[in-house]
C-alpha cells in the first residue's frame, strides 16, 4: 500500500487531481474493507486538493447517513429530496452550488461553507448508493475540472460497492 502520497501543492488543480487519481487507485487496491477505503480516500482528498470539508454520505433507506469524512463535525443525516446533497441524490446528477446561501433548502453544517460539489455514486445496477460532498469556505470555488474528476472518483467509489 502507497502509504505517502506525493502531491506537489504548487501545481494547478487539474494537474493536482491527475496526479492524486493513479494514487488514489493504489491506495485502495490492495484493502476489501470498504469503510477503511473510503476513510483513506476522504484523507487524501482533503489534503491533496485542501478542501474544506470532503466526505459521503451513505444511502440508508430514506435517508443518506453521514460515512467517513475529513473536515469538521457535519450533520449526521439528510432526508431524500432534502439540501444539496439530498437533491444530488434525488436528482441522480451531481450539484455544483457557487453560493449555497442562494440554493433553497441548503443545509448548514458549517458557517464557514461557502460553495459545494455533490456528487452521487452509483452502484453497477445504477443504484445511487451515497454521495460524495465537497464544501469549500469560498465562493464559487467548484468548476468543470473538479466535476469531471470527482465524478471519476465517484466511480472509483461505486466500483467497491456490491
Ligand atoms: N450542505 C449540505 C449538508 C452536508 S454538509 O455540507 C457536510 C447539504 O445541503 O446537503
Amino acid at each position: 500500500m502507497a502509504e505517502t502520497l506525493i502531491i506537489d501543492h504548487s501545481l494547478d488543480k487539474a494537474a493536482r487531481y491527475a496526479a492524486l487519481y493513479p494514487q488514489l487507485e493504489a491506495l485502495i487496491q490492495p484493502e476489501e474493507d470498504l469503510t477503511a477505503n473510503l476513510a483513506n480516500l476522504m484523507a487524501a482528498l482533503k489534503y491533496s486538493m485542501d478542501f474544506f470539508w470532503v466526505g459521503c454520505y451513505r444511502v440508508m433507506g430514506e435517508t443518506l447517513v453521514l460515512g467517513p469524512f475529513q473536515g469538521p463535525v457535519a450533520c449526521t443525516r439528510i432526508p431524500f429530496g432534502q439540501g444539496v446533497c439530498g437533491s444530488a441524490w434525488q436528482q441522480r446528477t451531481t450539484l455544483v452550488v457557487p453560493d449555497v446561501e442562494q440554493f433553497p433548502g441548503h443545509i448548514a453544517c458549517s458557517s464557514e461553507a461557502r460553495s459545494e460539489i455533490v456528487v452521487p455514486v452509483q452502484d453497477a445496477s445504477g443504484t445511487v448508493r451515497m454521495v460524495l460532498d465537497v464544501d469549500s469556505s469560498r465562493l464559487n470555488d467548484f468548476d468543470d475540472t473538479d466535476q469531471q474528476w470527482l465524478e471519476r472518483i465517484a466511480q472509483l467509489i461505486g466500483n467497491l460497492l456490491s
